[in-house]
């Protein structure tokens, strides 16, 4: 309401001579009651100037202050004055301004011309897509369409785990007990069989190992047999990965995963031995940080292989110099903080100034509650299998409540994977996520579907109403004085800034609280005001608000990467 605060900042500064204007902004609060009005200024600062007590202050300003377009009434109350807002001006204004702008409402171009690379999701391949990889998917998506939203340009890189030791372990475990056809059936699950059959066996037989890093090396040389190997793994794991990404309707502008950088490495590592940042130990080649008080960042291995690392470091280069990019983030679970921390430092260290825009952005755990989740395939929680039985479970509650709904199918997934998706969001990111399908796809609670069913339910009344094309300029807003439409009003007004702050803090759930509260105060005013049976000025406004609540909602929920269906 920064209008409101400049009204109130004017009235005050003819009326206290004695401080600034900017000393008179900083002191004005919101109180935490209704009761007390919308804003508050308190005196008690006032009472060494003045040398009275902040009570008496309070009642001779408030003597002072004439009447004014925004204001409709000023209290002194306990050495405060207390400034109540008329409602109709500013309901007029924020309606105005939503109907508008539509879906742009809360957009801006304070993007332009700025590139952000947003790095996220990043399975590892022949592993399973896990409940972590959500995260960073559902995260990584969000932040994308929020600063496309406020105009930047995104770049969103799926920075595949498709490089690395670990493959020269596959394929001696192929070699030795792996079969072609069980591959081609099972996918993934056989891999990580696979995979995990390789550990318990090398522990018994080491060499082993020496045969995998013999592998991997033929890999990093260009051996055609390892390459092929190689490439199948990663076609089978993609086609599983893609799955996912289909569900959860996410797209990624490069797919340049960590083998992307295999004939990037050498010249990066030349370059930091120039600048005298490599030393040797035991073998290996690492920068050393110990002053930065963290253990070494590692860069070759002593049989001169390179490490996750290396290639980080090597993608920040390339990716500086191919996107310029204004911020470069990425999202992972926060046990990686260190290996951000570590190379982010050895990008500093090379002389690059633009070390500081490098984000890392970590996210706490997915606790599950144990024995709830199906596992369809063998021991491993497959995320397509979450997936799919949150769209399923959504199916039976459509087909409880409305059986009659028409695309069902196409609904039931909406819902279904909104729920998880804004399950993931609703809380600070770096907090844990509790995974409980009673509670996300609870219709009545704090829960995707819950905002979902409220714009389905404002999409409805719109049609019932047959306004929906209606002219809003010239409609009654001063007839919204109610608390309920005068609270609405307060959470769409707020609703750019908090996008803008989202970006700022690269938090999502700033936006899954705000349309929270919206749905909220909205369904309030639904069971408050008749909306239909109003008389016919009062209709019009009432369904106006309702059509500005329902742009917001749809525009809250995509940016989240929610679909927000029309009816459920
Ligand atoms: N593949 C990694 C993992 O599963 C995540 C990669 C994140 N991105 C990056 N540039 N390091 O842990």
């Amino acid at each position: 309401m920064m209008d409101l605060i400049q009204e109130i900042t004017q009235l005050l500064d003819v009326a206290i001579p004695e401080l600034k204007k900017e000393e008179i902004i900083e002191l004005i609060e919101i109180p935490a009651r209704v009761e007390m009005g919308d804003y508050a200024f308190p005196c008690f600062r006032l009472a060494k100037i003045y040398r009275k007590a902040p009570v008496k202050i309070a009642q001779e300003i408030v003597q002072k202050i004439p009447a004014s377009k925004g204001i409709k009434k000023v209290e002194a109350v306990s050495g405060y004055i207390n400034f109540f807002m008329n409602p109709a001006p500013f309901v007029t204004q924020v309606l105005i301004n939503v109907l508008e702008q539509k879906e742009k409402y809360g957009s801006s171009t304070i993007g332009k011309g700025k590139n952000i690379v947003i790095d996220y999701s990043a399975p590892n391949i022949a592993k399973p897509f896990h409940i972590g990889h959500l995260r960073s998917t559902v995260i990584g998506n969000a932040l994308y369409h929020i600063h496309k939203f406020l105009g930047y340009h995104c770049v969103g890189i799926n920075h595949l785990g498709d490089w690395g030791t670990q493959f020269g372990k596959l394929i001696v475990a192929y070699k030795n007990w792996g079969s072609k056809k069980e591959i081609e059936e099972k996918g993934i699950p056989e891999l990580n069989r696979l995979y995990v059959k390789f550990h318990s066996e090398a522990e018994e037989n080491p060499e082993l190992d020496d045969e995998a890093r013999n592998w991997f090396t033929k890999m990093e040389q260009g051996d055609q047999e390892a390459l092929d190997l190689w490439k199948w793994f990663k076609e089978i794991s993609l086609k599983e990965f893609e799955r996912v990404y289909h569900l959860l309707d996410v797209s990624f502008d490069s797919y340049a995963g960590e083998s992307f950088y295999n004939d990037k490495m050498e010249p990066i590592i030349q370059e930091l031995r120039e600048k005298n940042l490599l030393e040797k130990s035991e073998g290996a080649e690492i920068v050393d940080l110990s002053e930065e008080n963290m253990p070494p960042c590692l860069i070759t291995k002593k049989d001169g292989s390179t490490l996750y690392a290396t290639r980080d470091i090597t993608a920040a280069i390339y990716r500086k110099k191919t996107y310029d990019f204004s911020r470069c983030i990425y999202i992972t679970a926060l046990e990686q903080n260190l290996h951000f921390a570590q190379w982010f430092k050895v990008i500093e260290k090379m002389g690059y100034d633009w070390y500081s825009q490098l984000v890392h952005v970590p996210f706490g755990m997915v606790s599950m509650e144990t024995g709830k989740l199906s596992t369809r395939k063998g021991n491993v929680i497959l995320l397509e299998d979450i997936l799919n039985e949150a769209i399923e479970k959504t199916k039976e509650i459509i087909e409880e409540k409305n059986p009659e709904l028409e695309d069902k199918e196409e609904i039931a997934k909406a819902v279904g994977i909104g729920a998880i998706v804004f399950n993931d969001l609703y809380n600070n990111r770096i907090k844990d996520v509790i995974f409980s399908w009673d509670k996300m796809l609870n219709f009545d609670g704090e829960t995707g579907p819950y905002v979902q069913y409220t714009h389905a339910r404002a999409c409805s009344v719109l049609k019932k109403s047959g306004l929906e094309a209606q002219e809003y300029k010239d409609l009654s807003f001063e007839l919204l004085d109610d608390e309920a439409s005068i609270q609405v009003c307060k959470v769409l007004e707020g609703f750019p800034k908090v996008i803008q702050e989202a970006a700022n803090k690269l938090e999502p759930s700033l936006i899954s609280r705000r349309i929270m509260d919206l749905a909220q105060s909205f369904n309030k005013f639904y069971h408050e005001c008749p909306i239909l049976t109003a008389e016919e000025e009062t209709k019009k406004a009432r369904v106006a608000l309702v059509k500005a609540v329902q742009v917001v909602l749809c525009s809250g929920l995509g940016l989240l990467g929610i679909h927000a269906p029309e009816r459920m």
